[in-house]
């Protein structure tokens, strides 16, 4: 089979279309034909790892160096990325009974990836569920990695409709979740934050109100939230905590030993609190993810979608930095049948 293989660490380039091995399913597992693969935060960072240093690593040390032993050191153990995908089920193992052949399904491997790949095979007990019906294959390959981590971050919340939430990071892979679920699932009031170029996009998201961080502190608006979710860490406890709430949380998607101490120690005394989330990928949040997106919960905005053999301009495009929603990579099986009646993608290819 055809896959976008990371010969070595480096740009974009080092994405190269090889022939590799078709996998082969084993009893309990589905053999998927992929038909749609997002370029997620995690893509263009594991192309090159070799440059990301614990201090530009936005976690722990120790969550830098089990990176490094499990993505490989001077060159990419893990040469398939991808760890969000759509497709068909081409067979099945001999004791799978969740899925047949031909049923339409999307799915997250977290670091595992390899969906940039004609096929991969997946237990059929993982994080893999029946496509939405209201989506295509190239929306719902976008959803995995963004919903289920909004999920982990919204379930520490502890959110009650009518309540205040500001998202610092509103526009990437992760933000735009848990925009549209603290509101539509939660029913709180939300603030986003992002640069310049994406404001209208977190509007459409559902977001009250936004900010551009380029031009505006939200810590100095005076506003008070009764939570806060900070993407990439960029603020501090220290800071937010003049724009939380009296009980409010501050919720670290990226952060570092400080933000643990400061978890531990306001974990154990009343008012504000730190606390820092980390992914936990479950088959039944993903079925639960399902039914928020046929509910009109989530929904999934494509800039661009590019043909695997495209895979480095979609890198690059994503490292401009100028994406407003998804960058998808598209699989052209020939027999390929999108989902329902929508179109494939907004737009196609490079320019
Ligand atoms: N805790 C866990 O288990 C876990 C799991 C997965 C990922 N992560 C972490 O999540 C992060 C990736 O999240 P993602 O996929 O959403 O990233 P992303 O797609 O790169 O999005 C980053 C977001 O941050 C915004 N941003 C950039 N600079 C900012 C600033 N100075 N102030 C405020 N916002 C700023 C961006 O806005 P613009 O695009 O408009 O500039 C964008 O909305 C990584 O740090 C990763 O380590 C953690």
């Amino acid at each position: 089979m055809k896959a976008m293989v990371c010969t070595k660490y480096g740009p974009p380039e080092v994405l190269q279309l090889k022939e590799v091995k078709k996998p082969i399913p084993k009893n309990h597992e589905i053999l998927i034909k992929v038909h749609a693969t997002p370029v997620s935060f995690g893509d263009t960072l594991v192309r090159h790892f070799n440059v990301i240093s614990p201090r530009k690593f936005h976690m722990p040390f120790l969550f830098w160096l089990v990176g490094k032993i499990y993505f490989g050191f001077r060159k990419p153990k893990i040469p398939v990325l991808g760890s969000e995908f759509s497709g068909e089920v081409e067979s099945v193992g001999r004791d799978v009974d969740r899925f047949s052949k031909g049923d339409p399904v999307f799915g997250y491997r977290g670091p595992r990836m390899g969906a940039y790949a004609e096929y991969l095979c997946m237990p059929e007990n993982g994080v893999v569920a029946p496509n939405p019906a209201n989506m295509t294959y190239e929306e719902a390959a976008s959803v995995p990695y963004g919903a289920i981590m909004a999920l982990n971050v919204l379930r520490k919340a502890d959110l009650r409709p009518g309540q205040k939430i500001l998202v610092n990071g509103a526009s990437g892979g992760i933000g735009p979740a848990v925009v549209q679920l603290a509101r539509s699932h939660f029913g709180a009031i939300v603030t986003g934050v992002c640069s310049t170029p994406r404001l209208e996009y977190v509007k459409s998201l559902g977001a009250e109100k936004v900010i551009d961080y380029t031009r505006e502190d939200f810590i100095d608006s005076g506003e008070t939230y009764d939570c806060i979710v900070d993407i990439l860490g960029k603020s501090s406890f220290a800071r937010c905590q003049r724009s939380l709430q009296p009980n409010g949380r501050c919720l670290f998607v990226s952060f570092k030993m400080k933000q643990v101490f400061q978890m531990l120690r306001t974990s154990m005394s009343g008012g504000r609190k730190a606390v820092c989330v980390v992914s936990n990928e479950k088959a039944e949040d993903l079925t639960l993810i399902k039914d928020l997106i046929e509910a009109g919960k989530i929904k999934a905005i494509i800039d661009r979608c590019f043909p695997l053999e495209q895979a480095a301009e979609a890198h690059r495009y994503v490292e401009q930095g100028h994406k407003k929603g998804n960058i998808v990579i598209t699989l052209g099986h020939a027999d390929k049948a999108l989902s329902q009646d929508s179109q494939p993608c907004a737009k196609g290819g490079v320019d």
